[in-house]
């Protein structure tokens, strides 16, 4: 898929994605952000920075921020939650920033197994010395989302179900070190946080993941209502009364210098 497709996928529901699932990753964007030293003066680009969530945490942080993706709903939630950024509209794989820029790139869950230019584009715009991470799935057994990725393979296109699968090959071991060694960096360390994603009940949730681009090629092969029915049969029994639904899976982490 190229890139302007896939910012029409993530963009096709910007609002439901940015409100109510973007900020589950709270707890990996904090754990990246400490790793790499964000903090007052850093100047900072986030690769797929989506609806901005992250780079708001490290504008708070007192950081320089910068991010970049394919969907221009996307950019428009992220000027709005942090108006002194600057934000770009396109594809990863030619970042529109100079040699030697910044102190500090991050990719949330964006930069996947085969996206070796985009790696090789996040090292040229570091400065020397410069950090780079990158997260990504932890493995199924550590997934409660995983009854969403298995819904998106059995109802979406041969392609996308081959694209979903190789997005889950990036958090074996070895997978984004080779790619960040490839790109000339050295690896520093490999770490995991858990990320919980919460909602009052089962409508909720159908309307946020729904929102998530895997699920767009879905939508348009089922259509939305079976789309939303398969969602529900398979979160069905993760409803808790008084609690709703806490979905708990692992992001891994790699981090790197240039
Ligand atoms: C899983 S979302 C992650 C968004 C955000 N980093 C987060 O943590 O919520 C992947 C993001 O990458 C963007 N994206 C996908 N392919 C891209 C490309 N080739 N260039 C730039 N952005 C891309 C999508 O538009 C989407 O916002």
């Amino acid at each position: 898929m190229g890139w302007e497709s896939s910012g029409q996928a993530w963009g096709s529901r910007a609002l439901d994605w940015a409100y109510l699932f973007e900020p589950y990753a709270r707890p990996a964007n904090t754990a990246v952000f400490d790793q790499c030293h964000v903090t007052s003066g850093t100047r900072i680009l986030d690769v797929g920075c989506g609806s901005g969530f992250a780079l708001g945490l490290a504008a708070s942080r007192g950081a320089h921020v910068a991010g970049l993706d394919a969907s221009s709903a996307l950019l428009d939630i992220a000027r709005a939650r942090t108006p002194d950024a600057d934000l770009r509209l396109g594809d990863m794989n030619a970042l529109p920033w100079d040699d030697d820029t910044f102190d500090v790139v991050t990719s949330f869950n964006a930069i996947w197994a085969g996206c070796e230019t985009a790696v090789a584009e996040a090292a040229r715009v570091l400065k020397p010395g410069g950090m780079f991470a990158m997260t990504f799935w932890g493995p199924p057994k550590r997934l409660g989302l995983l009854p969403y990725f298995m819904t998106i393979a059995a109802n979406s296109p041969d392609s996308h179900v081959m694209a979903t699968l190789g997005q889950s090959d990036t958090g074996r071991p070895g997978v984004a070190e080779a790619m960040i060694e490839s790109a000339g960096l050295q690896v520093l360390e490999r770490g995991a946080v858990a990320v919980t994603n919460e909602f009052p009940d089962l409508d909720t949730f159908t309307r946020g993941a729904i929102a998530a681009g895997p699920s767009f090629p879905a939508v348009e092969q089922i259509g939305e209502e079976a789309f939303r029915q398969a969602l529900e049969a398979a979160f069905a029994d993760a409803v808790v009364p008084g609690l709703g639904l806490r979905i708990t899976s692992e992001f891994g982490w790699v981090s790197a210098r240039k």
